[in-house]
C-alpha cells in the first residue's frame, strides 16, 4: 500500500513537470506490458429473456477487481462484471426494458448515449439510481441500425466513473443492417473497439486527477485500452472486417490510422450509415463519437501485423493469418439518408462553448440542475451554431497565456441527448463526406464554428455538454427540454 502510495507521487511529479509541453503522447508504461501481448477481448452479448414481446435485459453496476497488469488487482467498476459493460444488441422496433441495479456504494445513472428515447428514460442527471436501488428504462427501439453506448451520467461524477470502468456498446441493427452485404457476425468479423486511455502506475493501478494539467485538458492516461485490456492484438484472416471503434476516453481525441497508411472504408457514423462508404486512411475521433469502418486485410500475407495507431501512439495490432472465402462486399450504397431542409427550420440558436478547466461554460453559464436552458417543440427542425474557443467571453484573465501552455490538448466536442443531427457545414465550408452521417457528438477545433440541423422525436428534458467529460463534470453542460 505504502509503495501504492509513493507511485502516486511521483506521478503528480512527472504530470506536473509535463505541465509545460503540449505531449499527447506519454509512454510510461512501454516496458512494462504492451508490446501487443495481450489477446483482445470482445464484450460479451447481453441476453435479454423474451417476455410478451418485450425483451428484459437485467444490468447491475458494481464494484469488482479487475488486473490491467497480470498479477496485480485493483478495484474497478463494470457493468455485469468487474470492467466495462456487455454488449447490448437490440433491432428496430424491439420493445425494451433494462433493469438497473446499483450495488455500488455511490450513486449513478445509466445514460443511453446516441439512443432516441424520452427524456425521462434517457438516463442522464434526472434518473439518478442510489445505493441498492434499481431504475428501470422501458422504450422502443426507433432509429435506424448505429453503434451507441451505455456509460454513467452523474452529476460532477460522470468522469470518475467511466474512468472506473463503466462503459458498454449499445448496438442497434435494422432490416437494411441484416440485409447489407457487409462483416454482420458479432466478435468474428464486426469487431467493437472500445478505446480508452489510463495513467496507470507500474502496478496497474489506474491514476485519477493527480496534476492540474487534468483538469485543463480533461484527463489524459499513459496507457491505451481496448476492450478494458492494454494494447492488445487481433487475429485477422485475410478478408474484410468490420470496426465499430468507440471513443470512450475520459478526454484523448484520436487520430486513427493503421501504421503502413493502408486506407479503409468509413461505413457509418454516431447515428448510422453514411449513405456510401468513404474511402480515407485517417479518421479523427473525439471522446463519445463512434464510427465503423471496413478494414480489408487481403493484402497482407500470413504472419503479417498490422497495426492501428493515433500518431505515433500504438492502438492494437492486427496478426494476418490464413484466409477465408468470403462474401461479404463494400457495398456502393448503404443507406439513404433524408435530410431535413434547412427551409423548415424553426429556430436557429447559438451554443457558444468557452474556457478550459474548472472555468468552463457554454453561452456563459454552467449546469444547474434546477435550470432549463432552452425550450424546444416537439417535431420542430432547428438548426444550430456551435462555437468553441478555449478563452472565457469577457473574462480577459483567461487567455492566450494559458492556453499557450496547454497547446492543442485542450478542445472541446457537443453532445446532444435525445436527437441526432447532420452537419450543414463547418467554418461555412459543407463537411467532408464521412461527416455527411447522423451525428450526436461532434469536434471543434479552437474558435471553430458548425452548423447543425437537428429535429425533436421526443419530450423531455435532454442534457447538452461537452463530452471531455472532466469539462462536463466542471459544469460545461445545459439542458433542454422539448414539450
Ligand atoms: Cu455520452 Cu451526455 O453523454
Ligand atoms: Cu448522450
Ligand atoms: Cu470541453
Amino acid at each position: 500500500m505504502n509503495k501504492k502510495i509513493i507511485m502516486a507521487l511521483i506521478f503528480t511529479a512527472l504530470t506536473a513537470s509535463a505541465c509545460s509541453g503540449s505531449d499527447n503522447s506519454i509512454s510510461i508504461l512501454d516496458t512494462v506490458d504492451s508490446a501487443f501481448k495481450n489477446k483482445l477481448p470482445i464484450p460479451p452479448l447481453l441476453e435479454p429473456v423474451e417476455e410478451k414481446n418485450i425483451s428484459r435485459y437485467t444490468l447491475e453496476v458494481q464494484q469488482g477487481t479487475y488486473e490491467f497488469i497480470k498479477g496485480e488487482k485493483v478495484y474497478t467498476y463494470g457493468y455485469n462484471g468487474p470492467l466495462l459493460g456487455p454488449t447490448i444488441k437490440v433491432k428496430r422496433g424491439e420493445k425494451v426494458s433494462i433493469e438497473v441495479r446499483n450495488s455500488l456504494r455511490e450513486y449513478t445513472t445509466v445514460h443511453w448515449h446516441g439512443m432516441l428515447v424520452p427524456g425521462d428514460m434517457d438516463g442522464g442527471p434526472h434518473q439518478v439510481i442510489s445505493p441498492g436501488k434499481k431504475w428501470t428504462a422501458s422504450f422502443t427501439v426507433n432509429q435506424p441500425a448505429a453503434t451507441a453506448w451505455y456509460h454513467p451520467h452523474g452529476l460532477g461524477t460522470t468522469a470518475r466513473q467511466v474512468y472506473m470502468g463503466l462503459a458498454g456498446l449499445f448496438i442497434v441493427e435494422d432490416e437494411n443492417s441484416e440485409k447489407l452485404n457487409i462483416p454482420k457476425e458479432y466478435g468474428v468479423n464486426d469487431i467493437p473497439l472500445i478505446v480508452q486511455d489510463k495513467r496507470l502506475t507500474t502496478e496497474g493501478v489506474p491514476l485519477y486527477l493527480t496534476g492540474m494539467r487534468d483538469i485543463m485538458t480533461g484527463m489524459l492516461g499513459n496507457t491505451i485500452l481496448v476492450n478494458g485490456v492494454i494494447t492488445p492484438h487481433f487475429t485477422v484472416t485475410g478478408n474484410k472486417y468490420r470496426l465499430r471503434i468507440l471513443n470512450g476516453s475520459n478526454a484523448r481525441v484520436y487520430n486513427f490510422s493503421f501504421n503502413d497508411n493502408n486506407f479503409f472504408y468509413v461505413i457509418a457514423t454516431d447515428g448510422g450509415f453514411l449513405e456510401k462508404p468513404v474511402k480515407r486512411n485517417n479518421i479523427i475521433l473525439s471522446p463519445g463519437e463512434r464510427i465503423e469502418i471496413i478494414a480489408d486485410f487481403s493484402k497482407y500475407s500470413d504472419g503479417e501485423n498490422v497495426k492501428l495507431v493515433s500518431g505515433n501512439i500504438d492502438i492494437m495490432e492486427f496478426r494476418v493469418n490464413g484466409k477465408e472465402k468470403e462474401t461479404a462486399i463494400i457495398p456502393e450504397r448503404l443507406t439513404t439518408i433524408e435530410r431535413y431542409d434547412p427551409s423548415a427550420s424553426k429556430r436557429s440558436r447559438l451554443f457558444q462553448l468557452e474556457g478550459m478547466g474548472h472555468m468552463v461554460a457554454i453561452n456563459g453559464k454552467r449546469m444547474n440542475i434546477n435550470r432549463i436552458d432552452e425550450y424546444m417543440n416537439y417535431q420542430d427542425t432547428e438548426t444550430w451554431t456551435i462555437t468553441s474557443s478555449t478563452a472565457m467571453h469577457g473574462r480577459g484573465m483567461m487567455g492566450g497565456g494559458m492556453m499557450r501552455m496547454m497547446g492543442p490538448d485542450v478542445l472541446h466536442n457537443f453532445h446532444a441527448h435525445g436527437v441526432h443531427f447532420l452537419i450543414l457545414s463547418r467554418n461555412g465550408i459543407p463537411p467532408e463526406d464521412h461527416e455527411k452521417g447522423w451525428k450526436d457528438t461532434v469536434l471543434l477545433n479552437e474558435n471553430e464554428e458548425v452548423k447543425v440541423i437537428t429535429r425533436f422525436l421526443y419530450r423531455g428534458i435532454f442534457m447538452y455538454h461537452c463530452h471531455i467529460l472532466e469539462h462536463e463534470d466542471n459544469g460545461m453542460m445545459g439542458q433542454f427540454k422539448v414539450k
